[in-house]
C-alpha cells in the first residue's frame, strides 16, 4: 500500500514497496520543512512547476540520488542542461514508469524560475500530477486556480487522494478547494500549500470542515505525519 509523508507547503514523499517518489522538494529555505534535502533518499523527483517553492532542492536532491526528475518538458530540460536525469513530459501525456503511470494534467499558474539576473527564466507550463501506483491514484494538483475541468480528471481517473492548495493568493483558496473536491470527487483530500508565508495564511481545518460538510473525506497532515491508503 502506498504511503504519503507531508514534507511542509507542497513537498510530499510517496512510497511503496517498488519506489520512492518526492513532489516538489522545497525543503531549505522552507520554514514549514523540517527535512533536510541532503536526507532525502529518493527515486524520481516530481516537479509542478518552476518557482521556487516547488522546485525547491529538486536538482541537489535528483543529482545526490541518481534520480529521475519527471517535469513538463521544459522544466526538465532545464534541469537536464544542469546534470540532471530527465524525463520531460507534457500537459495530457501519461507515460508508464516501471513503477506505474503518471500523467501530467493542466494547472492554471505560472512557470517563471528566478535564477538570478534580471528576468526569470522560461520554464514552460506548470502542471498537476496523477501518480498511479497499483490500485491507488494520487492527484497532486500543483499551483492552480480552480478550473472546471477537474470533473473530467476526475470522472476518467478515479482519485484515492488528491493534494490541493488551500491558501489562496497564488492558488485556491478555501472554499474554491472545496467546490475541486466536488468536482474531483476523491476517496481522500489532503490540503497544502497554505501558511507557509503569511499572505497564503489559511486554515486547514475550516477546509476540513466545510469539505465534510458536503460528504468529502479531508486529512489535514502535519509535517512529518505519514497517512497510508
Ligand atoms: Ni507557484
Ligand atoms: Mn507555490
Amino acid at each position: 500500500m502506498p504511503t504519503l509523508t507531508f514534507l511542509g507547503h507542497d513537498a510530499f514523499l510517496l512510497e511503496d514497496e517498488q519506489v520512492r517518489l518526492i513532489f516538489d522538494p522545497f525543503l531549505k529555505g522552507n520554514p514549514a520543512a523540517t527535512l533536510k534535502p541532503e536526507q532525502v533518499k529518493v527515486d524520481y523527483v516530481l516537479l509542478t512547476h518552476g518557482h521556487g517553492d516547488h522546485f525547491g532542492d529538486g536538482l541537489q536532491i535528483a543529482k545526490a540520488n541518481d534520480a529521475t526528475i519527471i517535469a513538463p518538458y521544459e522544466l526538465a530540460t532545464a534541469c537536464g542542461k544542469r546534470g540532471a536525469k530527465t524525463h520531460g513530459m507534457h500537459i495530457g501525456g501519461a507515460f508508464h514508469f516501471p513503477f506505474g503511470r503518471v500523467k501530467l494534467t493542466i494547472a492554471h499558474h505560472g512557470s517563471g524560475a528566478d535564477l538570478g539576473g534580471d528576468t526569470l527564466a522560461y520554464m514552460g507550463n506548470p502542471c498537476g500530477f496523477l501518480v498511479t501506483l497499483g490500485e491507488k491514484t494520487v492527484y497532486h494538483a500543483g499551483d492552480t486556480g480552480l478550473f472546471l475541468d477537474m470533473q473530467l480528471i476526475g470522472e476518467m481517473n478515479p482519485i484515492t487522494v488528491a493534494l490541493l492548495p488551500i491558501g489562496d493568493n497564488f492558488t485556491m483558496g478555501v472554499d474554491d478547494a472545496v467546490k475541486a473536491c466536488e468536482f474531483i470527487k476523491p476517496q481522500w483530500t489532503v490540503p497544502m500549500h497554505y501558511n507557509t508565508f503569511d499572505v497564503i495564511a489559511a486554515d486547514p481545518h475550516s477546509f476540513k470542515t466545510k469539505a465534510e460538510a458536503i460528504g468529502h473525506r479531508v486529512k489535514v497532515m502535519s509535517v512529518g505525519e505519514a497517512f497510508t491508503f
